[in-house]
């Protein structure tokens, strides 16, 4: 939906210009070795040669019955890939490489505290582990193919184990992250209907043992509110055999993982036997309304295209020591540290604790002490390590081949410092661009044939075929310097099939915009909408701007205005809430709340204070906004909807941009004289954003 004020002025006319880069050149080295070097490969997945290509990832796997149909689009868009084939993804991750790699390393955990012994998972220990999880899962909860399961849990070796499990019963995980609160937790299980809770008591972050244990209690309680009854809760112990946690076990409810474990050793579960399309997890993310967005993943599609872009795009050998510096509780975990690299036999390194602790150079000595040649991370963390450790690489003895960013657009200048300082100039750089409903990869440079150049992902990846499309849907052409919507044209194997329950808003968030005839059966007529700004340079290559629609990426973190205003909202005094992003050195994007009172109170720190806590209790303290704002009014349209695109700006210190159509346009000057002089004050002046940046906050909130 497009306002009055909105329509005047559509992201397409808007000229972006920017420095091109200049392409920096894969080293030799790494051409030599790597997985794909022969260009015939571009062939293979021309676009005629669709959706076959795909046949390519899916001999990857070892599939109990081999599949007929490559892509069925008969109930388009809910797409289904490799129909009439059966597997299992855990059988493919673990049991499978036992013959070969039994006693090599599938993960190798490192605690957070330094002198803490780093614990080496073979395959094979990871077959004992995976298989007595699923002895419990079915013999101890009763569970069973197609049932779900929430996992709340840190970055520790007992999470992939746990989901590995589910996935050997067919079981659909649904893992949090670990750092959201228990209220969100709550309303993930209320979502999915989970009846078994898997949790921990405690993990180490930044030097401090947390307690996590108490987030299961608030998460069932919340859960309980909205009809779902938790019965089981597992807690895994840091410690076995110790519990760290203040609060207590609830009576035939909590058991000790450990525990239980007991009665199951040594116990073999045989892995069932799964259709393709059967789903394997949820994975939550936040959207535009405040009920968060189950992505459902399938198994057959997804588990073939992880592997595929594992081995293509991470150029993961079974020879390799890859470090993934991601949380599982996100969809990158889950692709590129647990699904991806364990299917092709990878040594996956895990770390528990913050990039900084205890310096910023923990991460060079544990890549030192490991050999790992192989480093997968996001911008915000290559950004915190410049700014706290921009000489520490150079004191370590390691060497990658191979460096991948995710998540958020990087800025050239910070590329820079990671392809030469961090991959001491020796390191092929992917930057790939993706979604949690994407699976995979889906913008990233192949890394030995197309150069690499600083700031863009890249074109689309093997078998994906992108384009620019303005909001009328008309093709924003290669080369012309315009912004515009970031669609895929095709459907891939690893796209998520539906949002958990909520089938019709997967119709409308994704594909209703573009779509041509909603009784077409032909995927050419169902284009995805990505709700990401992009560029398309001469050579094909794409800059991604940032959101368009009212999600704010938080160091890579996908938050949802409405959550987080309905999180405001909690508190009594508050009338009206609006989340806007604001650029920001280290993170990428923060949050900005601006709040307007009900009758009768005054503005007040302690009612700022209280707007933080209630975001920070409710979601997590990545949400935590960098400022409150209690505003006498909100800038709002004749049809009374909030204009974030004008406080965005505010926040921004940029234009506002037309305000002529607003109700209540007088509104706007006090807001930022007040906003201005307090940022000021506070020494909070944002640096000159780029023409990007300028983009990104004008288009902010547009889509609905
Ligand atoms: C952003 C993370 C620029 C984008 C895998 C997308 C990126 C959102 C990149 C998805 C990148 C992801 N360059 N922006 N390489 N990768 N994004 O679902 O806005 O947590 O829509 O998935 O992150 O975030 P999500």
């Amino acid at each position: 939906m497009t306002t009055e004020s909105e329509a005047q002025v559509s992201e397409a006319q808007i000229a972006a210009h920017w420095r091109e880069e200049e392409y920096v050149y894969p080293p030799p080295k790494f051409i030599g070795q790597a997985n794909v070097s022969d260009p015939a490969i571009l062939d293979r997945f021309r676009e005629d040669r669709f959706p076959e290509c795909f046949k390519e990832y899916a001999d990857l796997l070892t599939w109990e019955k081999y599949w007929e149909t490559t892509l069925d689009t008969s109930n388009a868009p809910f797409w289904r890939w490799f129909v009439g084939g059966r597997l299992n993804a855990c059988f493919n991750c673990v049991d499978r490489h036992l013959p070969k790699y039994r006693n090599k390393a599938a993960f190798i955990w490192v605690p957070e505290p330094e002198d803490a012994e780093t614990q080496v998972i073979t395959y094979q220990e990871l077959y004992r582990r995976v298989n007595e999880v699923a002895a419990v899962l079915r013999e101890h909860c009763g569970l069973k193919t197609g049932d779900r399961v929430t996992i709340h849990m840190p970055m520790v070796p007992e999470l992939p184990v746990t989901m590995l499990a589910c996935a050997r019963l067919g079981i659909i995980h649904s893992v949090v992250f670990g750092g959201f609160s228990g209220a969100a937790c709550g309303d993930r299980i209320a979502d999915s209907e989970s009846r078994v809770l898997i949790s921990m008591d405690a993990y180490y972050r930044n030097g401090e043992l947390l307690d996590h244990k108490a987030k299961a209690d608030e998460a069932v309680e919340v859960a309980a509110r909205a009809g779902v009854q938790v019965e089981r809760v597992l807690v895994w112990r840091r410690f076995p055999g110790r519990y760290e946690s203040a609060t207590p076990m609830v009576a035939g409810r909590d058991e000790f993982m450990d525990e239980v474990l007991r009665t199951y050793r040594n116990r073999i579960v045989d892995p069932v036997s799964m259709p393709a399309e059967a789903p394997l997890f949820l994975m939550y993310t936040s959207g535009t309304t405040a009920r968060p967005k189950g992505c459902q993943h399938s198994t057959g599609g997804y588990l073939a295209y992880v592997a595929g872009t594992s081995k293509y795009y991470q150029d993961i050998h079974p020879e390799d020591t890859y470090w993934c510096f991601a949380d599982i509780g996100w969809i990158t975990g889950h692709s590129y540290i647990v699904y991806g690299p364990l299917a092709l036999a990878a040594t996956s390194v895990m770390y528990e604790g913050v990039p900084t602790y205890p310096d910023a150079g923990r991460p060079w000595r544990i890549a030192e002490r490991l050999g790992v040649n192989i480093f997968h991370t996001a911008p915000t963390t290559i950004r915190m390590l410049r700014k706290l450790g921009p000489d520490e690489p150079k004191k370590y003895d390691y060497h990658f081949k191979h460096m991948t960013t995710v998540g958020e657009p990087i800025e050239p200048e910070v590329w820079r410092w990671y392809h030469q300082v961090v991959g001491k100039g020796e390191a092929v750089i992917v930057d790939t661009w993706w979604q949690t409903e994407n699976g995979g990869f889906l913008g990233s440079t192949l890394p030995a044939l197309q150069p690499m150049k600083p700031g863009s992902c890249g074109p689309g990846v093997l078998g994906i075929f992108p384009v620019i499309l303005d909001e009328e849907g008309r093709e924003v052409p290669p080369g012309s310097g315009k912004a515009g919507n970031m669609v895929i044209r095709n459907p891939w194997p690893g796209i998520f099939q539906t949002i958990w329950g909520q089938p019709d808003r997967f119709i409308d968030i994704y594909y209703r915009k573009y779509n041509r005839n909603p009784n077409s059966k032909d995927w050419h007529d169902w284009p995805y909408f990505a709700g990401d700004g992009a560029l398309q340079a001469a050579d094909g290559y794409f800059r991604i701007l940032g959101r368009v629609d009212d999600v704010i990426n938080v160091a890579g973190h996908r938050l949802g205005t409405k959550e987080l205003e309905s999180a405001a909202l909690t508190v009594e005094e508050v009338a009206e809430a609006a989340a806007v992003p604001v650029i920001d050195e280290l993170r990428g994007r923060a949050v900005e709340i601006y709040a307007s009172l009900k009758p009768g109170f005054q503005p007040s720190k302690e009612i700022e204070d209280k707007i933080s806590a209630a975001i920070e209790r409710l979601i997590g303290p990545i949400a935590r906004p960098k400022s409150v704002w209690i505003v006498p009014d909100m800038p709002k349209t004749r049809s009374g909807k909030i204009m974030r695109r004008v406080i965005a700006g505010i926040s921004n210190f940029t234009s506002p941009g037309d305000i002529t159509t607003l109700a209540n346009p007088e509104v706007v000057d006090v807001i930022n004289r007040r906003v201005r002089s307090a940022k000021v004050e506070r020494g909070q002046v944002p640096r000159e954003l780029s023409e990007a940046e300028l983009e990104e906050i004008r288009a902010f909130g547009k889509v609905e």
